[in-house]
């Protein structure tokens, strides 16, 4: 009897949409509207409150009555799901908005809802965000119908990115990596992924002004700054994970040496020892390790710091 009803349904549709011209047919609804149920959610639980993939959200932000904002001191189940009330009456197959399984409708409907109560905030920047333009949907990250969203659980949400998201999934287990696995680091501690005013998502204007929101010390301002720190962490750093400790790009020296020449610097210590052998050899010595002498290699506060090696 229920699915004649949405046969039909659906074959009027169909119907109807190949009478219409193109430019009217886009505009017209995925599912007829449809009026709300007569008593909200109770109406919709007569049905699913024995669903145990449905109720949790009982148990939510969402459903704190109290709150003249929430769905449920709204339009209840119908806040999101849209007018249902042919659907309770089980005369169409599905409310009017479907978040997933066959009938799922189109991204833009769906986030369209969540917008309606959502737009601000964090939210500011999603209309031309990557994720938006790329019609990823709100509950491509969020699960509504559970007592707790595992994106918003820093332990959980890298994996929800991690579906999409396959190098820096690779990246968090190499040697180096910000302690992301470990629960201390979220990607939403750099990122916003509802889009943002900077580059990447990342939440702040520059990556430098990211990183400081944690390694405050590398702000400065020091009395010798060293210009590559100054102007981009990532000249020497990447940011989710490298083979190199300390998350750099390449190791000491080849690092120092894509800038630096080490034609001019004083590597040979001792006079008399110009031996060919030897020069390569002390080059060799002192190239391993810059950083033991230009140890403040993020800048120097100490009046003698010219060269960062104090
Ligand atoms: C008379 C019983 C009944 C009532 C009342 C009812 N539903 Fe349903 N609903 C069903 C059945 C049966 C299905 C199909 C089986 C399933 O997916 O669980 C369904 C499916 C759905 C689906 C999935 C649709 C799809 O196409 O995948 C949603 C969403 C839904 N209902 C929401 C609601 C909302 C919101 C209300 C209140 C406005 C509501 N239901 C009221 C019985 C009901
Ligand atoms: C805050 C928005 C929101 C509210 C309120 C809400 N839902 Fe949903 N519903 C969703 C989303 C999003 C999904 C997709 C699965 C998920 O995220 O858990 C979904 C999934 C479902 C499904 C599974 C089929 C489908 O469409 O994916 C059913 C059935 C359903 N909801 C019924 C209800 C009922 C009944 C209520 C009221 C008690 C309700 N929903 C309230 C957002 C909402
Ligand atoms: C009728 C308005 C309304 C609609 C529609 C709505 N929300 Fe909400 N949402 C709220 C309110 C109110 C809160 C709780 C107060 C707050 O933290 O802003 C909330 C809280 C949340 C939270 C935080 C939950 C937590 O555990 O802290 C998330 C995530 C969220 N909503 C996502 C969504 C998504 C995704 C949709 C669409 C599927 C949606 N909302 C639809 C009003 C709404
Ligand atoms: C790419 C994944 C992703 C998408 C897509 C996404 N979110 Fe979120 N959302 C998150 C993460 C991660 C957080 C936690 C943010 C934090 O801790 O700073 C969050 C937090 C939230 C919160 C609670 C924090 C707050 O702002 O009060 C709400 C509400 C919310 N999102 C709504 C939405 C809505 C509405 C959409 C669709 C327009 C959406 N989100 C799309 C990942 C996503
Ligand atoms: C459903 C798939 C999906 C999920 C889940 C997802 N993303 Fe994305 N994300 C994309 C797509 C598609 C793009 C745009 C194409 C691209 O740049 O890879 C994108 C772009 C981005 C970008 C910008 C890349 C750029 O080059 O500007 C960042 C940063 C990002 N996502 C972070 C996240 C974070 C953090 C999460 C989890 C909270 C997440 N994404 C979850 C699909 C997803
Ligand atoms: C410590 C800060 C930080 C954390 C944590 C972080 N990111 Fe990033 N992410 C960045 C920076 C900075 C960039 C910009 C890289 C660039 O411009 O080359 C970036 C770039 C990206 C990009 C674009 C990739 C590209 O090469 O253009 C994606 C996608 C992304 N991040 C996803 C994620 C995901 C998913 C997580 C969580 C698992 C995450 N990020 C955690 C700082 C971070
Ligand atoms: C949300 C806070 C946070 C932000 C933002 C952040 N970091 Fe980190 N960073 C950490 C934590 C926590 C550690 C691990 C510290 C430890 O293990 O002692 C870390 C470690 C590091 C390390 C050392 C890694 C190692 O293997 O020892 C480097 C380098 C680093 N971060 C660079 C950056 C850069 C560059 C940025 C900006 C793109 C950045 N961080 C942004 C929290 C952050
Ligand atoms: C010129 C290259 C270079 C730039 C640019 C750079 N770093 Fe580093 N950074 C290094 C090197 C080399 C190490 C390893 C030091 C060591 O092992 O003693 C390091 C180590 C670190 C560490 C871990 C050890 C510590 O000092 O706490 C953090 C955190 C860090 N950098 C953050 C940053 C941030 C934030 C920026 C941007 C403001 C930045 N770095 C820019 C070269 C650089
Ligand atoms: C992205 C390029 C870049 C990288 C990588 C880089 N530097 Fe620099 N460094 C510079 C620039 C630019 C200056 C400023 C030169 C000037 O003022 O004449 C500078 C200045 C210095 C100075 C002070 C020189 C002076 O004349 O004041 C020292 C010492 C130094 N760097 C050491 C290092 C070491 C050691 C490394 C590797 C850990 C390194 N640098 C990596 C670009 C870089
Ligand atoms: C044994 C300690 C030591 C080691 C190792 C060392 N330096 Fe130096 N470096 C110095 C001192 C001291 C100065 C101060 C200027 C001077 O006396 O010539 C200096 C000066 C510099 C300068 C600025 C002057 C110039 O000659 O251009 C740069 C750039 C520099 N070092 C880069 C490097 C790089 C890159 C490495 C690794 C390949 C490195 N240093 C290894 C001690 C060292």
């Amino acid at each position: 009897m229920k699915q004649t009803l949405a046969l039909n349904l659906l074959l009027g549709m169909a119907l109807t949409m190949w009478a219409l011209p193109a430019s009217a047919q886009s505009r017209q609804p995925a599912v007829p509207a449809q009026p709300y149920a007569a008593a909200g959610a109770g109406t919709c639980l007569t049905c699913h409150g024995v669903d145990a993939k449905v109720t949790p959200i009982l148990q939510t932000p969402h459903a704190v009555k109290g709150d003249p904002h929430t769905p449920f001191a709204q339009n209840g189940c119908e806040s999101c799901h849209g007018p249902g009330g042919d659907h309770a009456a089980l005369k169409a197959k599905s409310p009017s908005i479907v978040f997933k399984g066959p009938n799922i409708s189109p991204v833009a409907e769906r986030n369209a809802q969540c917008l309606s109560c959502h737009q601000s905030g964090l939210r500011m920047n999603w209309q031309g965000s990557q994720h938006q333009t790329n019609d990823i949907a709100c509950n491509d990250c969020h699960t509504i119908h559970v007592t707790k969203d595992p994106v918003l659980v820093k332990l959980t949400q890298p994996a929800k990115c991690f579906t999409c998201h396959a190098e820096q999934r690779s990246d968090s287990f190499k040697f180096s990596h910000h302690p992301i696995r470990e629960g201390k680091v979220v990607c939403a501690d750099c990122h916003n992924p509802h889009g943002s005013a900077g580059p990447k998502l990342l939440k702040e204007f520059t990556v430098n002004e990211t990183c400081y929101n944690c390694h405050a010390e590398k702000r400065g301002p020091l009395l010798w700054e060293h210009e590559p720190v100054r102007e981009n962490c990532l000249n020497c750093h990447t940011p989710h994970g490298s083979t190199q400790a300390r998350l750099l790009v390449q190791r000491p020296p080849y690092l120092c040496q894509d800038c630096h020449a080490n034609s001019t610097h004083q590597a040979i210590p001792l006079a008399g020892q110009s031996v060919a052998g030897q020069i390569a050899a002390n080059i060799r010595l002192m190239a391993r390790g810059c950083l033991n002498c230009h140890s403040q290699i993020h800048g120097s506060n100490s009046p003698n710091g010219t060269f960062f090696t104090r």
